[in-house]
Formats: C-alpha cells, sequence, structure tokens
C-alpha cells in the first residue's frame, strides 16, 4: 500500500509517499518546502502570506515528492491512496492541501483520506524498525498544542489534559521575541542554552504540582520580560553570558511541567510506553530529561521519539497516520477545519 499525504496547515507546504508492507512503514520521499525565513522578519506567521506562499509551492512540492518517490514514470500511477491535513490550523493555508487533494483524488480517482495534524503528530513514532505498542501516553508539544492523550490503539483515545493558555513552543517562540532572537525560537533558544546554566535565574512553573493534567505557560514570558525590563539583568548588562544564561532557564522551566506531568500520567494509568509528538519534541534536553526520568520512575518504559526531521511539521506523518484511518465515501464532501479538535 502506498499513500500520498499533503500537510499545508500553516508555514510549510509538505508532500511525502510512504509505503507499507507488513513489516513497517517507510518513506519514498518526504519534500518539505517552508516559508518560514519569509515570515522570520515580521517574528511569526502571517496568516495571508502562509496562504500565498502554499499556493506558489503546493504543486512543485508534489512534483518533486512523485519524482523522489518514482523516478522513473515521475507520475501518481503507484499512489493507492491521498491522505491530507484538513485541521486544525490557519485556513487559508488548509484550503490550499485540501483543495490540491481532493482534485488530485478526483483526477486519479483514487480514495482520499482526511488526517487530523495533531493525530499526525503521534503517528510520526509510527515510521520505521520499531514501533510504540498501546496503551501508551503521547505528549504533543507544538507551536500552537501542548496536550496530553492516553492512546488506547489506532484512533482510539482520551485526553488528559493539556495548556490553559500558550503552548511550549509558542512560550518558547514569545521568549525568544523577548530576547531578541530570530523566529522560529524553539531551536535558537535550545542552541544558546546548551552552553548557559539553567538554574542562573528563577523563573516560574506554574502548574507544575496540581492534581490534573494541565499546563500554563503564559506566566513565564511575563517574567522573562520582567527580568529583561528590570532588576536583575538591567544591572549586569545584557551581556553573551546572561543571554546563554536566560536560555538555559527557560528552557528548563518549559521543559520540567512537561517531563512532570507526562511521567504522572504514565504512572497513573500503568503504561509502559510513552510518545513524543511535535515541533517541540525535537528539543534535545526534553528528550534526555524524559529518557531519565522513565527509567528512573517508570522502570523499563519506553520513550518513542521521531526523528527530528520527522517532529517539526511534515507530509510524511500525515501519509503515516493515514495507514490507520478508512478513506471517505464521499472525498469531494471534505472540508478544511482550522478548529479541529484533537480527535479523528
Ligand atoms: O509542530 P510544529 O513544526 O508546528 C506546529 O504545528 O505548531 O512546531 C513548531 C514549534 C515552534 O514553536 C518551534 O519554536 C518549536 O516547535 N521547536 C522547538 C525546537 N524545534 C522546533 N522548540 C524547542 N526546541 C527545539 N529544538
Ligand atoms: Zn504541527
Amino acid at each position: 500500500m502506498v499513500i500520498l499525504g499533503i500537510e499545508t496547515s500553516c508555514d510549510e507546504t509538505a508532500c511525502a509517499i510512504l509505503q507499507k508492507d507488513n513489516k513497517r512503514i517507510t518513506i519514498l520521499s518526504n519534500v518539505v518546502a517552508s516559508s518560514a525565513k519569509l515570515q522570520e522578519k515580521f517574528g511569526g506567521v502571517i496568516p495571508e502570506q502562509a496562504a500565498r506562499q502554499q499556493l506558489k509551492f503546493i504543486i512543485p512540492v508534489i512534483e518533486e515528492a512523485l519524482k523522489q518517490a518514482f523516478p522513473k514514470s515521475g507520475n501518481g500511477v503507484g499512489v493507492d491512496a491521498i491522505a491530507v491535513t484538513y485541521g486544525p490550523g490557519l485556513i487559508g493555508s488548509l484550503l490550499v492541501g485540501v483543495e490540491t487533494a481532493k482534485t488530485l483524488a478526483l483526477v486519479w480517482d483514487k480514495p482520499l483520506i482526511p488526517v487530523n495534524h495533531l493525530t499526525g503528530h503521534f503517528y510520526a513514532n509510527w515510521i520505521g524498525e520499531t514501533i510504540p505498542t498501546f496503551p501508551c501516553v503521547g505528549l504533543l508539544v507544538s507551536g500552537g498544542h501542548t496536550d496530553l492523550v492516553l492512546f488506547q490503539n489506532y484512533g482510539k483515545y482520551k485526553y488528559l489534559g493539556g495548556t490553559r493558555d500558550d503552548a511550549a513552543g509558542e512560550c518558547f517562540d514569545k521568549c525568544a521575541r523577548i530576547l531578541g532572537l530570530a523566529y522560529p525560537g524553539g531551536p535558537e533558544i535550545a542552541r544558546l542554552a546548551e552552553n548557559g546554566n539553567p538554574k542562573a535565574f528563577n523563573l516560574p512553573r506554574p502548574m507544575i504540582d496540581t492534581d490534573d493534567f494541565d499546563f500554563s505557560y503564559s506566566g513565564l514570558k511575563t517574567a522573562v520580560a520582567n527580568l529583561i525590563h528590570t532588576s536583575e539583568v538591567k544591572k549586569s548588562g545584557y551581556t553573551s553570558e546572561v543571554k546563554r544564561n536566560l536560555s538555559a532557564s527557560i528552557e528548563q522551566a518549559i521543559i520540567d511541567p512537561l517531563v512532570k506531568k507526562t511521567i504522572k500520567a504514565a504512572k497513573k494509568y500503568r503504561v509502559k510506553t510513552i510518545i513524543l509528538g511535535g515541533g517541540v519534541a525535537a528539543n534535545d534536553k526534553l528528550r534526555s530529561e524524559l529518557q531519565l526520568s522513565a527509567k528512573r520512575y517508570l522502570l523499563n518504559a519506553e520513550i518513542f521519539v521521531p526523528q527530528k526531521f520527522l517532529c517539526t511539521d511534515n507530509a510524511a506523518m500525515i501519509a503515516a497516520a493515514a495507514f490507520f484511518y478508512q478513506p471517505l465515501n464521499d472525498s469531494v464532501s471534505l472540508q478544511a477545519d482550522p478548529n479541529l479538535a484533537l480527535a479523528y
């Protein structure tokens, strides 16, 4: 079975072709064009700009994915089904992918499988040699989402909790902006944090000890802004050492609640498998601290994190998810849903 996936929910235009046999899911091609560099100028994504870039990139990206997967023919004859992200995301961006996928399904006479972008991030863990087993706890950490989920089976999951305000990635991005770093801020903060002291600044970790599985990140950016504009940093000057220490302290303050509540969820539901998804899952410190904590508190627990290029937005994860879902009976009726929740 070969599925062509399309992802256009934000500022990445992506197409990937994946094959599934009875052993594993493999990537035949995986093409991502990003307008992030353009968005960097504005310090965040401008929806109108992102949609225009989607339109510009979508056909060349699909053509390139076909060429790489099928160098001889370069066409879609070898594709069995088409998968597409239909939400959540920016409506102008989503429409480009959804309408293109519907057209391809119609012209090629192939089934169309709609995929939730958030679920897609988790299915990046199903690409490759070893795959997670159910039940498992899933932590989704991206620019727009911070959610904990209990997966019972394919397509069957229970929402445990999530952020009450900003997402973890959003917090990285907003703090980075305050620090005068480039967008997206997560990788920038992580790079500076490597040579900084995470204990240098005492930053808040709201809700870290609450009884639920919720998070709160909006207070952190305010604390960072206050720190820079007032007392401590003003006194010592905004040196590169201060910048590194601030980055390390911010990274640690974002990671601590994620690790604590994920481990707590795994303990409560007695699961031995944890899966990560979303752009922030590319963060090395989060990956290693979760491994360490799981080793300490959940004996023999297994942590699955997608390869880094599969953490940030891509179409391979969308095609991977589609292997476990049913196609639509009437593909022309598919509508993009910018507010789609974390459920199929
Ligand atoms: O999943 P994603 O590509 O897009 C959304 O669906 O939101 O996630 C993007 C987010 C951005 O906030 C970015 O700063 C963050 O993921 N990110 C990171 C790292 N790489 C990307 N955050 C921390 N450390 C990283 N290495
Ligand atoms: Zn995403």
